[in-house]
């Protein structure tokens, strides 16, 4: 099977390309293609699937940049869905972050607040009526160790490790899912029937409860506040359970990546 990475030296991307190994086709920077450009790329490259990572990721990125976010986020998407191979996209769990209701979230239930989860969201929207089978990963916040060669990005087990002080919400839940998970189910998220679905661990625990946890676990010096929004951004992961997907819960997923890394 031959399988069209977009993002293949992004975060996940990275991971998503160690995952298939000789499968593995990584798609060129998109950041300047159009969708002419977008089309000779995988005419060329003639892939049976296309995972698509490449994005703007970052919430106040697309706040001051909305032009390329809506290119990034919406467009390369909707170019993407037109080739007319599979697509298996990353979405957010974004989605559900002006959702006034407790949770947790079923894939139903979307509530953008955010220009980022916006255009996430026009995106699942708009490819699913041009390819009804293309799916739609809602991800949580991922974590990992460092990577050699990738950019490293904060994430929540870094910043708990590096700083000193730090803040989460006692009012908020939400996930967090080891990176190595994700990427260790694309290969069954690629035979999902098209749609969309909250893909991670997930976390009956607050924020707050969930560094606290990670702070005794390792004993770490970190100093951790109780501040910050309520914003929940809990999933409801039974749509993918049912489609025997199944992550860790957020406690697991992070004594797992513990033991991978001997920390
Ligand atoms: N990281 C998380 O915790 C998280 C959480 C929820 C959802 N997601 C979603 O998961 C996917 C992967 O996230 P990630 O953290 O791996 O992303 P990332 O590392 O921030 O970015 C992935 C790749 O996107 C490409 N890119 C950046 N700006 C671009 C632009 N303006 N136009 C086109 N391509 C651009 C870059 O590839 P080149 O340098 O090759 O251009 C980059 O390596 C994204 O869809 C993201 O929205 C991530």
């Amino acid at each position: 099977m031959r399988v069209f990475v977009t993002g293949p030296r992004g975060f996940v991307g990275a991971r998503i390309m160690d995952e298939l190994g000789r499968d593995a086709i990584p798609a060129p920077s998109l950041r300047t293609v159009d969708e002419e450009g977008i089309r000779r790329i995988v005419d060329d490259a003639q892939p049976d699937l296309i995972i698509h990572t490449a994005a703007v990721s970052d919430i106040s990125t697309c706040e001051k940049d909305p032009g390329e976010s809506r290119r990034a986020n919406v467009e390369i998407p909707v170019w993407l869905a037109r080739t007319g191979v599979k697509c298996v996209m990353f979405s957010t769990d974004q989605v559900y972050s002006g959702c006034d209701g407790e949770g947790p979230y079923s894939e139903e239930e979307t509530a953008p607040s955010n220009l980022y989860s916006r255009h996430k969201l026009e995106m699942e929207q708009r490819t699913l009526d041009i390819n009804p089978d293309t799916v739609h990963l809602r991800a949580t916040w991922m974590y990992d160790m460092p990577r050699y060669g990738v950019p490293n990005r904060g994430n929540f087990l870094v910043n708990m490790l590096r700083q000193a002080d730090i803040s989460f919400s006692s009012t908020q839940h939400r996930a967090v899912t080891y990176v190595r998970e994700v990427s260790g189910l694309i290969r069954q998220a690629a035979l999902l029937p098209g749609g969309a679905y909250n893909y991670g661990s997930e976390n009956t625990l607050t924020m707050l409860e969930t560094a606290k946890w990670l702070r005794d676990r390792l004993d770490l010096p970190v100093k951790i506040q109780d501040a910050g929004p309520r914003h929940h951004l809990w999933m409801d992961c039974s749509k993918i359970k049912k489609q025997g997907i199944h992550f860790c819960n957020t406690i697991d997923g992070l004594e797992k990546c513990i033991r991978d890394y001997s920390l």
